[in-house]
């Protein structure tokens, strides 16, 4: 044991900069030093998933000059590291004394106070910092093998991912880059879901599987260009099972972390329509090769390929719906969509809560367009994994642009119209390359 006094410090350790080092420096001045490395978990709690693995992380700063060990801090809160270690001194930069790191700070301060220890805070090293490398690494882009295993690694690091439907680049970038303060915390969306529904609206077709796979993947290349985050296909039935093999690979290839396709045959309609349309679902047994034939077509071990239940649309009860789910999973499905267009979430929580006798335990996705009054919090906390707000950008746009057609025609000029748009500045500034 060494007779050095013990010295604590928390790091995410994604971008290591001056700042880190010269923290590290002053840390190993005073005796030994122990980073808690933050967990992929921790850091999703607050802000965006780590660009490196708590893995990758681990072993650069083990090999950081001043770093005696490295442990996991499992949550922002440092007291349960703290209370364990009794360190003489933890060691911070001067910056979390005001802002949402207040009160994690504050806790700190009374933990060191059971033992004496010491908090020593060194002033902040300005022009740089994690929040502009973020922005840079952003803005350089990502790779698709990045990207497509980003997907898993969000679904186990985080309570809920959430999705949003993005058709283009323009909604790409909304998707990559809205984000807002709630609760002392930044929210953003994890990733994009690629609609049948407004990918084919969009073209001003029927969500009939008549858009072709060309045409959808030149979409999705549309938004990659300008993105980061992960992506969701739509792949509706998967088409017919000898085309569904390339399908798969042209998404892994594309990076597209995972395909969802819905037991229905014949001639798909949107699930919304429910039973007012004619369409059938298909046999578990059908559904069941298509699902090892995508398994067996993907090349990485990161893919997904997700099976998408029909029972509760089709009205073919919840029996159904639990029994196809277990018949999927054993066929080699990643994870479950549980879809229902009801009002209410009652349904979806039922089949959470029989999901919770699964022989094997997959993630479960929900699609909470026609019971929107649902919260993120309601669908984690009764086990939905994944939320994918489907139709939400394209049907946000599609009044505002009646309208404006409308109040041009009605005025005979366009004046009336610009309260309803964007200043040309602000649609300029739209694409940062334009600024
Ligand atoms: C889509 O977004 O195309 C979907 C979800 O498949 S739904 O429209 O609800 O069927
Ligand atoms: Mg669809």
């Amino acid at each position: 044991m060494s007779s050095r006094p013990s010295v604590y410090v928390a790091l995410s350790a994604d971008l290591i900069h001056p700042g880190h080092m010269n923290i590290l420096k002053h840390a190993a001045e005073l005796g030994d030093v122990t980073v808690g490395l933050l967990t992929d978990a921790a850091i999703a709690s607050y802000k965006r998933l780590p660009h490196m693995t708590y893995e990758q992380r681990k072993v650069v700063v083990e090999n950081l000059k001043g770093v005696t060990q490295v442990i996991p801090q499992e949550t922002l809160d440092y007291v349960p590291n703290l209370s364990r270690l009794e360190p003489d001194f933890v060691v911070h930069g001067d910056d979390w004394r005001s802002g949402v790191q207040r009160d994690t700070r504050q806790r700190v301060i009374d933990a060191l106070e059971g033992w004496g220890g010491r908090l020593v805070e060194i002033p902040y090293t300005e022009g740089i910092s994690s929040t502009q490398l973020n922005a840079s690494v952003r803005e350089v882009g990502t790779t698709p093998s990045v990207r497509m295993a980003r997907l898993r690694r969000l679904i186990e690091n985080k309570p809920l991912v959430t999705l949003m439907e993005a058709h283009n680049g323009l909604t790409g970038l909304i998707v990559e880059h809205t984000s807002v303060q709630r609760d002392g915390r930044k929210f953003e969306f994890d990733g994009m879901w690629s609609s049948s529904l407004t990918d084919s609206t969009a073209r001003g077709k029927p969500d009939i599987e008549a858009v072709d796979i060309s045409s959808r993947l030149q979409n999705i290349n549309d938004m990659f260009e300008v993105t980061t985050k992960p992506l969701v296909f739509d792949g509706d039935t998967g088409g017919k099972p000898e085309h569904f093999v390339f399908t798969v690979r042209s998404l892994e290839r594309l990076g597209v972390s995972a395909v969802i396709i819905e037991d229905k045959e014949g001639l798909k309609r949107n699930s919304l329509f429910g039973t007012e349309v004619g369409q059938v679902q298909t046999s578990i047994e059908d559904m069941c090769t298509r699902l090892s034939i995508g398994k067996q077509a993907q090349i990485t071990e990161d893919f997904m390929v997700i099976a998408r239940i029909e029972s509760l649309i089709l009205e073919q009860g919840m029996d159904d719906a639990v029994e196809r789910a277990e018949a999927y999973i054993d066929a080699g499905a990643d994870a479950i969509m549980i879809h229902s267009r009801s009002k209410e979430p009652d349904e979806v929580f039922e089949f959470c809560r029989r999901a919770e006798g699964f022989s094997k335990q997959v993630p479960l996705v929900a699609v909470p367009t026609s019971y929107q009054q649902v919260s993120e919090t309601e669908l984690a906390d009764r086990g939905i994994d994944v939320v994918i707000y489907a139709n939400h950008l394209l049907r946000a746009a599609y009044p505002q642009m009646v309208k404006t057609a409308e109040t041009i025609l009605h005025h005979g000029r366009a004046l009336e119209a610009e309260p309803l748009l964007s200043p040309i500045s602000e649609a300029l500034s739209i694409i940062p390359e334009n600024r």
